[in-house]
Formats: C-alpha cells, sequence, structure tokens
C-alpha cells in the first residue's frame, strides 16, 4: 500500500496522539503516505482529509485528546453516509485505514472492511471493556488519574470523619472503579459486574461507623448507578456523614501514562504491518503482553471478563 487514513473515533483517550505517530512513522519507514482523517467517520464523510506531516504529529505524544479530533457520527451508520465516506476514500486514493477507537467505532471499521476496505482497529478507550484486549489504550492513564484524585478526597473526608463516594466512568464497564478503587485503597467498589445490594452497602459503612472507621472511600461506576442518589439512600437509612464526588471528564484528560504510550506505539506498528501485508478486517490488541490481532467480527464479539479475583482481593483488604 502506498497511502493509508488514519482517524479518531468516539470518547478520546490519552494515548490516541501516540498511536497516530506510530501509524505515521511506521507507515513513512514502510514507503506509505500517511492521510490524517479529522473528526471521525464525519469528518471522513466531508471529505476532512489532509497529509500528517512530522511535524503535525511531533512534540504531542505527551498531550492527551487527540491531533485529529474525534467525533460520535450516526450518519456514518445509514447507507448513505458510508457510500459517501467510501467515495472521499476513493477520491483520495486511500488504499487501508486505521481506526483508533472503541467497540462503537470498530463497527464502522467493520462496515468498511465488509465493502473491500482494507481496514484496521486499535483498541482506544478509557473504559477496557473491549474482551479481545487485555488493555485498550487510554485506561491506565484513566486509572492514574482517579488514583490521584481519591487520594486529594480522601485527605478532606478524613477531616471531617465523613464517608467520600466517588462516581467514575466507564460505561457498562466497572474496571476503572476496580482498578482505581485498588490503588487508592477503596473501601468499597460498587460495578454493575458484581451485585451489591444498596441495602448492603449502606450497611456496611454503618457497620464500619459503629467499628469506629469513620472516613470510608466508595467507588461506583457510573454502571452501576449516580453517586447522588446512592448518597441519598446511605443518608436516608443510616446515620452516616457521606459526601459524593463525579470525577467526570478529568479522568479522560491529561498526559498519557509511559503504559498507554507504550501500547499505542505498538498497536500502531502492528496495525500498518498488518496493512502492507494487504491485510484488513483485523483488530489489533495485546494479549498477556504480546501483540496480536484477531478478525474485526471476533473483536466486536468477545464479551469482556470482569476480573472477580481482582474485586475479591479488594473485598479482602477492606474487611481485615
Ligand atoms: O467511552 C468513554 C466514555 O468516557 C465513557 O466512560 C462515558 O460514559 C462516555 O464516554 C461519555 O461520553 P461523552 O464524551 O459523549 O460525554
Amino acid at each position: 500500500m502506498k497511502r493509508i487514513g488514519v482517524l479518531t473515533s468516539g470518547g478520546d483517550t490519552p494515548g490516541m496522539n501516540c498511536a497516530i505517530r506510530s501509524v505515521f512513522k511506521t507507515g513513512v519507514a514502510m514507503g506509505m503516505q500517511v492521510m490524517g482523517i479529522y473528526h471521525g467517520y464525519k469528518g471522513l464523510i466531508e471529505g476532512k482529509v489532509d497529509y500528517l506531516t512530522h511535524e503535525s504529529v511531533e512534540n504531542k505524544m505527551h498531550k492527551g485528546g487527540t491531533i485529529l479530533r474525534t467525533a460520535r457520527s450516526s450518519a456514518f451508520m445509514t447507507e448513505e453516509g458510508i457510500n459517501k465516506a467510501i467515495s472521499v476514500i476513493k477520491a483520495y486514493g486511500i488504499e487501508g485505514i486505521v481506526v483508533i477507537g472503541g467497540d462503537g467505532s470498530f463497527r464502522g471499521c467493520m462496515e468498511l472492511a465488509n465493502r473491500g476496505v482494507p481496514t484496521i482497529g486499535i483498541p482506544g478507550t478509557i473504559d477496557n471493556d473491549m474482551g479481545y484486549t487485555d488493555f485498550t489504550i487510554g485506561f491506565d492513564t484513566a486509572v492514574n488519574n482517579v488514583t490521584n484524585e481519591i487520594y486529594k478526597i480522601r485527605d478532606t473526608m478524613r477531616a471531617h470523619d465523613r464517608v467520600g463516594v466517588i462516581e467514575v466512568m466507564g460505561r457498562n464497564c466497572g474496571d476503572i472503579a476496580l482498578w482505581a478503587g485498588i490503588g487508592g485503597a477503596a473501601d468499597l467498589i460498587l460495578v454493575p459486574e458484581v451485585d451489591i445490594s444498596w441495602e448492603e452497602a449502606a450497611n456496611r459503612l454503618a457497620q464500619n461507623k459503629l467499628r469506629g472507621k469513620l472516613t470510608s472511600i466508595v467507588m461506583i461506576a457510573e454502571g452501576a448507578g449516580k453517586a447522588e442518589e446512592f448518597v441519598e439512600f446511605v443518608r436516608q437509612h443510616t446515620d452516616v456523614e457521606i459526601k459524593a464526588t463525579v470525577l467526570g471528564y478529568i479522568q479522560r484528560g491529561g498526559n498519557p501514562s509511559a503504559f498507554d504510550r507504550v501500547l499505542a506505539a505498538r498497536l500502531g506498528q502492528r496495525a500498518v504491518e498488518l496493512l502492507n501485508d494487504e491485510k484488513g478486517g483485523r483488530a489489533v490488541g495485546i494479549r498477556h503482553n504480546s501483540i496480536y490481532d484477531v478478525s474485526l467480527s471476533k473483536a466486536i464479539e468477545m464479551r469482556d471478563e470482569f476480573d472477580k479475583k481482582l474485586f475479591e482481593l479488594n473485598e479482602i483488604m477492606a474487611k481485615f
């Protein structure tokens, strides 16, 4: 292949710029021209395409967000939108496309692959909710961001003998709550994958108070409910003093961790190697620290397995 394109789609993640840089550099090393497609699939439909240069990717890898911008495009999911995108791809002479995003973005990637455009998906989402890969780009940074915030919240909760409830992102996946909860020594983690009723949770906090533990940190994944509603519930059923914090977009921005930078670089390289071998319709991922690839359909289909053992470890550490 002589000319490939790269786009970022869906929620941005720290590390996307490192993946773009890797796609560009490895592509150039293989004698390719690399085009940036701006604003995800929306920009592809609208023809927002331009050559990437050394200047456009230089000194960007430490920055969060995405230099290519991103979007969630409903237009692309229509026959008309996809056909428009294909005509833009042909007009620019783009022979293969790398898509960096989550499972919604991978579905778009497969639509193109099914119509004969060689496409490769790179997993980029803070949620870590893609079953075929151990880690997605941005998850490690989000976990570090959240862990740092937990300690700030813990300081002020302790000063007032309060319980702090911290709501984090993750859509239907509890991984950010779980990993940051362990990193931040949380006393209780509420995730959609594990059934702990709010009655039981409130009861545990009341018991903590009875045994003299006045400050606790509760992590609640957005998929398990809203922090404000949980706090209201606990207030109605106990005499625990409790406050809610919704971390929001603070967890999705900022410098990517070294882990995410290296992961992004490795995945970007494999994506370009596959296109160079004329292989499309594949997703690249990491399993047991090795980069590998699977078909896009398998990558989309594989359900994410929640790490119950890790969850139980936190239950033990919170109890004793
Ligand atoms: O998928 C990434 C994510 O940050 C989720 O954790 C969150 O539910 C969602 O995106 C927020 O989406 P938006 O950026 O559209 O508010």
